[in-house]
C-alpha cells in the first residue's frame, strides 16, 4: 500500500548494481562534502531534517521496505534536498558492496528492529561483524550513533561495543538541532521516536568513535 499517491522517487533513489562495487560519493553528490549514512531510515524523517539542517554535509538513508524507501526518496525530491539520497536495499549487504573504506563522517542507527525473542537475537543489526564494517567505513574521528527504546537490545549494544577495541565509546551528542515542535524527550526526531514518546517509552543512546582524527 502506497503512503502517498503518485510518488516520484527515482531522482533521489541511489541505485547501484552489485558489480558497480565501491561508489564515489563525489560523483554522486557533485562535491567533496562529508557523507553520513542512516541505516533503517524508514520514511526518511531524520535524513530530510538533517540534510536541511546541515547543507554542507551529504546524507544517505538505507531502507529495505520498498514503500518507505520510495516515500522517503519522493519526500527528499519534494523538499529539494539535493544533498541526500535514499537507497532501497538490505543495509549490511549494500554497505559491504558499495561503501568505500574510511569514507563516512557518521553512521546513524535509530530505533533498529529489536528482535526481542532470544532465538532471533542473531538477526539484530548491531553485532561484532557490523561494528567491524562500521569501523572500516568511518573516517578517523567519525562516529556511530545508536538510539533504542529496547532495554535488552541496549544492553546487547553496550556489550558488543565493550567487546571490541576498534571504536571507542564516547558520550552521545545530538546529531541534529531538533525541530521547534519536537516533543519533550526527543533525541533525534525520528518517526518511531515520536510514536514511542507518545507511548511513554524511555530511550537509550550510545555513541562510539573511530580513533585517530
Ligand atoms: C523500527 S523502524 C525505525 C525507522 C526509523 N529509524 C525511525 O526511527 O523512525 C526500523 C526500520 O529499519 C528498517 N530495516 C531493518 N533492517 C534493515 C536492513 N537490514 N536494511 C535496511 N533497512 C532495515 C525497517 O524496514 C524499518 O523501516
Amino acid at each position: 500500500m502506497a503512503l502517498r499517491a503518485n510518488l516520484q522517487p527515482d531522482q533521489m533513489l541511489l541505485r547501484a548494481p552489485d558489480e558497480a562495487g565501491k561508489l564515489s560519493w563525489s560523483e554522486i553528490f557533485g562535491n567533496d562534502h562529508p557523507v553520513e549514512l542512516e541505516i533503517g531510515a524508514g520514511k526518511g524523517t531524520f535524513v530530510l531534517a538533517i540534510a536541511q539542517a546541515k547543507p554542507e554535509h551529504n546524507y544517505i538513508g538505507i531502507e529495505w521496505a520498498k514503500q518507505y524507501a520510495e516515500f522517503a526518496a519522493d519526500r527528499l525530491r519534494r523538499h529539494h534536498a539535493a544533498n541526500a539520497r535514499m537507497v532501497y536495499g538490505e543495509a549490511t549487504w549494500w554497505i559491504r558492496c558499495h561503501v568505500p573504506d574510511a569514507s563516512l563522517a557518521a553512521v546513524h542507527v535509530y530505533f533498529p528492529d529489536p528482535w526481542p525473542k532470544a532465538r532471533h537475537h542473531k538477526r539484530r543489526l548491531v553485532q561484532p561483524a557490523f561494528l567491524k564494517e562500521v569501523h572500516r567505513m568511518l573516517m578517523p574521528g567519525g562516529k556511530l550513533r545508536l538510539v533504542t527504546d529496547h532495554a535488552d537490545y541496549f544492553t546487547h549494544m553496550e556489550s558488543v561495543l565493550n567487546g571490541q577495541t576498534d571504536l571507542r565509546v564516547v558520550p552521545f551528542d545530538s546529531p541534529v538541532p531538533l525541530k521547534a515542535d519536537a516533543p519533550a524527550g526527543s533525541i533525534v526526531g525520528t518517526n518511531f521516536e515520536r510514536k514511542y514518546i507518545a507511548e511513554g517509552r524511555t530511550f537509550h543512546a550510545i555513541a562510539a568513535q573511530k580513533p585517530g582524527e
